[in-house]
């Protein structure tokens, strides 16, 4: 099982190493990983110029699945769109073909109380976000600036699905909703956008080999409001790249931190690249105060994914909440006043519990 490691940038360096730790932690199995490092995002543009550099994209093209941390550094952001860290990420899941990206949300009890939305509205969320990953404005041409002249400037991105692209992401989502609750909800804006209205009749289209899944659609302004308001109506959401950018932190907050949210994303084989959804906070990096717990979650996920290794992954998926329900708590999730630690030291938590 050879895994590509790409740390990046940021709190990347603090909570990739925990991942691989817990990885290398699972009894009888932690000695059959190999891990192999290379630069990705401002890491790479620092080193080499080029923020998914040849190299990498090699690593990840021949390594079973990829674990990656976060891109993003300020001081390149105000760089044109091929020199920026993002740029490298964007490419390396559109080179690897992983066009369904799998963001699920769920509540741990115990941490009810980090969430901005009321206990009991809250409390039953469970949500699995499909989003398409290599389509839409992220890839659509023509994009870019048209016009530079001052007082004139003029910008297009281009909104585009065909439609294997959109058969393919609603199958993913109505696989996933016959191996939970058996409820899909379909978001798109087809009440103003052509791409937009094609998707929904497409899904349409699908949703006839899946009679056993149940499927409604929601414009996105609904849906976002609806996660907020109920978000316990939802099983499986499947969306746009851009709608599930956005509803993916939508969720990632009624869990309470954006820090606890793992993800995976994936193409027609077992191959997966598997990061955490937050950023790189550059804010928080270098002061031991990141919640590594994501990393750690999205390492389970390529588990289950990639290595079809699901009690392993149950058994991170239990140290962690073994160690939330120890009290253990980054700064993120703690209550006003609770005392906290460090990201070292909620790493090696759960490296103990995983190891038992
Ligand atoms: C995400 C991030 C990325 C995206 C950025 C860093 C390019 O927001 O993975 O959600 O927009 O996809
Ligand atoms: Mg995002």
């Amino acid at each position: 099982m050879k895994i590509a490691v790409l740390p990046g940038d940021g709190i990347s360096q603090e909570i990739v190493p925990h991942a691989v730790e817990v990885l290398r932690a699972l009894p009888g199995l932690g000695d059959k990983f190999e891990f192999e490092e290379a630069v990705i995002g401002g890491a790479a543009l620092d080193l080499v110029g080029n923020a998914l550099p040849d190299e990498t994209l090699a690593l990840a093209r021949q390594a079973d699945a990829i674990l990656l941390g976060a891109v993003g550094t300020p001081r390149y952001e105000a760089l044109a769109r091929r020199g920026r860290p993002g740029t490298g990420l964007l490419r390396l899941r559109k080179e690897l073909g992983l066009y369904a990206n799998l963001r699920p949300a769920r509540i741990y009890p115990v941490l009810i109380d980090a969430s901005p939305i009321k206990a009991d509205i809250v409390s039953s969320v469970d949500v699995l976000v499909i989003r398409e990953l290599t389509g839409d404005l992220y890839f659509g041409e023509p994009r870019g600036r048209v016009n530079n002249e001052p007082g004139q400037r003029e910008c297009i991105n281009t909104m585009r699905y065909t439609e294997a692209e959109i058969v393919r992401i609603a199958r993913a989502g109505f696989e996933a909703a016959r191996g939970r609750r058996h409820k899909l909800c379909s978001v798109d804006k087809a009440n103003v956008f052509e791409t937009m209205a094609m998707w929904r009749e497409i899904v349409n289209e699908v949703a006839t080999e899946y009679p056993d899944v149940e499927l409604r659609h929601l414009f996105v302004d609904a849906a976002a409001m609806a996660l907020i308001r109920d978000p316990g109506q939802f099983d499986v959401m499947v969306t746009t790249n851009l709608f599930g950018d956005i509803l993916s932190d939508v969720t990632a907050a009624l869990t309470g931190s954006i820090g606890l949210m793992p993800s995976a994303s994936l193409g027609g084989g077992s191959k997966g690249l598997y990061e955490p959804i937050h950023g790189s906070a550059p804010d928080i990096a270098g002061k031991n105060i990141a919640n590594p717990l994501g990393m750690i979650l999205s390492a389970a996920m390529m588990l289950r994914h990639s290595f079809d290794l699901p009690e392993a992954a149950a058994r991170i998926e239990a140290a962690v909440e073994q160690v939330l329900n120890a009290g253990l708590r980054t700064a993120d999730i703690a209550k006003p006043g609770e005392s906290t630690v460090g990201t070292k030291q909620m790493g090696e938590a759960v490296v103990a519990a995983v190891r038992g």
